[in-house]
């Protein structure tokens, strides 16, 4: 972008380019300044000759948003397409920029989660996009198996080609609807790790969540996303907000670990909770409606 300023662009526009440029796979993804809208066009197919790798650029209109999590998108150059293919310790996945969730900033959070799975478990993935998560614990932990749950049917449908591609059949279920609905259906009592990687819904879910842990409990991975006032630890506000909910569904737990996983805005931090559940509470209170 630095090259791109020096060789399009007057002394003045220069301070309006942004630098960050987001590659997913062979998509880059740039966010233009309205002061060089008129120029986004020409910047985007600069940029596709200098990076060999990249065949086509889009530009981020909108913020991630929406039940199904999908940032607004503009093609800007390059081939006509937003499918593409991204990798993984190892793993490839199939991903669709303009149509699923997908972002390479989770991608350690992926392989620590996978690395705290024990041999044997039952996980359940609430919120699991096209499957990174689940298909990175079934290569390298060894679940008995891990329920995959999405309710974006393009996410679901990538999903199962994802855990075809990396051979995980046998581990992985992919499972499309909503995550509280085929909790309530099928998954009572089924799991001994269950993920919640949905700040949105996290929170309203832990519920469901808890219905699917065995009855003598297990881990939750919990994902919000916390707006830190000045002075304030993003851990300690999460924590707060964290215990608030679990003392209200009277839930026995530790939180073992709390780590910041990535900025999502200006002084808003998306923080992951692992907590540990000693299952005693009744399960009738916490079964209500999503
Ligand atoms: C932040 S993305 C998941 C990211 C994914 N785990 C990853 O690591 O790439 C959240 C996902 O939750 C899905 N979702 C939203 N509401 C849901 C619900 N009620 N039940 C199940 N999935 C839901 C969205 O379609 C989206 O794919």
């Amino acid at each position: 972008m630095e090259r791109i300023a020096r060789e399009i662009l007057s002394p003045d526009e220069r301070k309006y380019l942004i630098k960050h440029v987001d590659i997913i796979g062979d998509i880059a993804v740039i966010k233009i300044h309205p002061f060089l809208i008129k120029k986004r066009f020409l910047i985007a197919k600069c940029l596709l000759k200098m990076l060999p790798n990249v065949r086509v650029v889009y530009r981020q209109v909108a913020p991630t948003s929406g039940s199904y999590r999908i940032r607004g998108l503009e093609w800007l150059a390059g081939e006509r397409r937003s499918i593409t293919k991204v990798k993984e310790y190892g793993c490839s996945f199939i991903v669709d920029i303009e149509r699923t969730f997908y972002t390479p900033r989770l991608s350690y959070e992926h392989m620590r989660v996978a690395r705290l799975v024990r041999s044997g478990e039952v996980v359940v993935n609430m919120f699991a996009g096209i499957g990174p998560f689940s298909i990175i614990i079934a290569k390298y932990a060894e679940p008995r198996v891990v329920y995959s749950i999405d309710i974006n049917p393009v996410a679901y449908e990538l999903m199962k080609r994802n855990i075809e591609i990396n051979k995980v059949a046998d581990k992985v279920i992919p499972i499309h609807g909503d995550a509280a609905t085929v909790v309530l259906r099928e998954l009572i009592n089924k799991a001994d790790r269950v993920l919640l990687p949905l700040p949105m819904l996290a929170l309203k879910y832990l519920p469901f969540a808890l219905l699917a842990l065995k009855s003598q409990g297990g881990f939750l991975h919990l994902y919000v996303n916390v707006f830190v006032p000045k002075d304030e630890k993003p851990c300690k506000r999460a924590e707060r907000l964290c215990s608030i909910a679990l003392n209200a569904l009277q839930v026995d737990c530790e939180v073992t670990s709390c780590r910041r996983v990535r900025s999502i805005g200006p002084r808003l931090t998306q923080i992951v909770m692992d907590i540990f559940v000693r299952k005693g509470y009744c399960l009738n209170s916490l079964i209500s409606s999503p």
